[in-house]
């Protein structure tokens, strides 16, 4: 792959993961239950109705999976710190027991050689905030920011790079509007407010991440597809600019100072919350982006669907994964330039990028995810592209290290460089684990490069 001699040399190498997707020990050292907690085990609601009660069990064998990523000879770590771990109640005071794991985790990452990079939020909200109005209440806003205070005043000497929210995009739309992830709401009207405070949020976490630690690199991660009208009909050309505010912009454009898209709130008829100060806060200045993807859209009209009244068509007689997600990594280049260009980003990481396979262990005790390897190589070539053309892309996340709980499709869709074994709670590195640790080694032995000064646009 030779796209890859662009890269520089500092080029961070990574692996992700989150939480409630992997930790299980869901009531261990005073955790209190998540929105996931709650909503896994609601009939119906998770495929098989798996919940992340065990998941991997990361909580307990997270020295095991240490010894893995030093094997994969990664840089960096991105996990996510569970907030009902810290703060059970969602406020008060900070639960020693639940961030001394977090503190051990840190400890043995540095010693490693590992970067430790947290996200504060990917998607598990303490139950207990959910019961006095979730994100749709301005006060889970400031507790946020409390919590944020609270982990980076403890680990902030160590850790200096922090995410503040994952896809918030997904945690509102698809948790509060499709109804299909915790906390399980259809609700435009509760949706809407909810983008809203979880946009809030995340400055005011930056803010507090800032004044604890001036040192500190602090992002958020968003989610991005590519989106095409399926047809050249002006309908599907329409519809396909609301996907796009949906999906992209509502959440770019705001924390970029552009306020949040006007055809957007016309198209969602609900008042924001709004009050003074709250736009410079949502916009507060950051030291990088990150940005999640996996696959383009397609987007047809759907009037009689619901907002923003346009739908995927899922693609056909097109490679794709066994979630059906399309297989493009030209979508990836796409979508970095657009960062960079559009909304003018100094820094970038691809914070998750992967696919899902129902990977299986052959006699011969591996796991030969060609799929993965294939994905693996095109999206990293698609970086490559990126950096020539002049994107500022400072490192790569593979999603993810392991096998996990994929949300509500539970534990078939496997995602890991490493195959996890539920049952035994085994892992065996698969094909694509060695092919990731090649290319960490290979790039390691190339002759110093700084990033080119490409030509954007
Ligand atoms: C992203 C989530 C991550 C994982 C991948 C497949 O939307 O951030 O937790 O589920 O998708």
């Amino acid at each position: 792959m030779n796209d890859l001699s662009v890269l520089p040399t500092s080029f961070t190498w990574g692996v992700a993961t989150s939480a409630y997707q992997i930790e299980g020990a869901v009531s261990e050292d005073g955790r209190s239950p998540s929105i996931w907690d709650t909503f896994s085990h609601t009939p119906g609601k998770v495929a098989g109705g798996d919940t992340g009660d065990v998941a991997c069990d990361h909580y307990h064998r997270w020295p095991e999976d240490l010894g893995i990523m030093k094997e994969l000879g990664v840089d960096a770590y991105r996990f996510s710190i569970a907030w009902p771990r810290i703060m059970p109640d969602g406020a008060g005071p900070v639960n020693q027991a639940g961030l001394a794991y977090y503190d051990r985790l840190v400890d043995a990452l540095l010693g490693a050689g590992i970067t430790p990079f947290p996200t504060l939020y990917h998607w598990d909200l303490p139950q207990a905030l959910q019961d006095r109005g979730g994100w749709a209440s301005r006060e889970t806003a400031s507790r946020f920011a409390d919590y944020a205070a609270a982990v980076s005043g403890l680990l902030g000497d160590r850790v200096k790079d922090w995410g503040t929210l994952n896809e918030p995009r997904c945690a509102a739309w698809i948790g509060n509007l499709e109804g299909r992830h915790a906390p399980g709401l259809a609700d435009i009207d509760v949706a809407v407010p909810v983008s809203y405070h979880l946009l809030l949020a995340h400055g005011l976490a930056a803010q507090a991440l800032r004044a604890a630690v001036p040192d500190a690199r602090i992002g958020i991660i968003n989610v991005m597809h590519t989106c095409e009208p399926a047809t050249d009909r002006s309908e599907d050309i329409e519809a396909t600019t609301r996907y796009d505010g949906h999906v992209n912009r509502w959440w770019l454009d705001p924390i970029h100072g552009r306020g949040f898209p006007a055809d957007m709130r016309e198209i969602y008829r609900v008042a924001l919350p709004e009050q003074p100060g709250d736009a410079e806060t949502i916009a507060t200045p950051l030291d990088w982006e990150g940005v999640n993807y996996y696959s383009p859209t397609i987007i047809s009209d759907d009037p009689g669907g619901g907002v923003p009244y346009a739908r995927e068509t899922p693609p056909d007689g097109v490679p794709q994964t066994m979630l059906r997600w399309e297989i493009r990594a030209a979508g990836l280049e796409q979508v970095l330039v657009r960062v960079a260009t559009e909304y003018g980003a100094r820094s970038l990481y691809v914070t998750e990028n992967g696919s899902a396979w129902a990977d299986h262990i052959t006699p011969d005790g591996q796991v030969h995810d060609q799929g993965r390897v294939r994905y693996l190589e095109e999206h990293l070539a698609a970086c490559g592209r990126a950096v020539a053309r002049g994107v500022p892309l400072a490192g790569y996340f593979a999603w993810s290290l392991l096998d996990n709980f994929e949300w509500d499709y539970g534990y078939d869709a496997r995602f890991g460089l490493v195959y996890v074994d539920y049952e035994s709670q085994r892992r065996t590195v698969k094909d694509s684990g060695r092919r990731y640790a090649d290319i960490i080694t290979s790039h390691r032995q190339r002759p110093a490069v700084t990033a080119p000064d490409g030509d954007l646009g």
